[in-house]
């Protein structure tokens, strides 16, 4: 099926220009997660934004969803950032890897949303 060889080609190639203004390549990921910064409404915003952009289709708008088969992110520890940047750079069971997909801000972004319950505890 050589045909199909430059149309995949392409498909990975527009892929990558696609991915390349929100992501670094995973061996650039820094294995230390970034020091701990205060909240603030902004970041929340983005992160609202952001997560509706990558997590929401499993995890529901605003974060609600039954919690049966997918974790209730409202429920998530807040004291436990580490397991977050832990969990969202490496994958857990059913939920894939954002390694090379999100940058270490774009984590940052989504804790900001995740742990004020989309900026209800800020
Ligand atoms: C394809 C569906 C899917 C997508 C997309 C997804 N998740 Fe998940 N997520 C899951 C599932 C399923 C679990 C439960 C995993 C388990 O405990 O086995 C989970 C669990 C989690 C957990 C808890 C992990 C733990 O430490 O127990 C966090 C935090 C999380 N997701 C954050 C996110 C964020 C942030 C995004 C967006 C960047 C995201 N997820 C995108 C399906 C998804």
């Amino acid at each position: 099926m050589r045909w199909r060889e430059p149309i995949l080609c392409a498909l990975a190639l527009t892929g990558a220009a696609l991915a390349q203004s929100n992501t670094v390549p995973a061996q650039t990921l820094p294995v230390e997660i970034p020091p701990a910064a205060p909240f603030t409404a902004e970041a929340v915003e983005k992160g609202r934004e952001q997560f509706h952009r990558t997590c929401a289709q499993c995890h529901g708008r605003n974060m609600v969803n039954a919690g049966t088969t997918v974790y209730d992110l409202r429920k998530f520890p807040t004291e436990q950032r580490e397991r977050f940047y832990n969990s969202v750079t490496n994958g857990k069971g059913n939920m894939p890897s954002f390694k090379g997909a999100l940058e270490p801000e774009a984590i940052e972004l989504l804790w900001n949303y995740v742990a004020t319950r989309g900026g209800k505890e800020l």
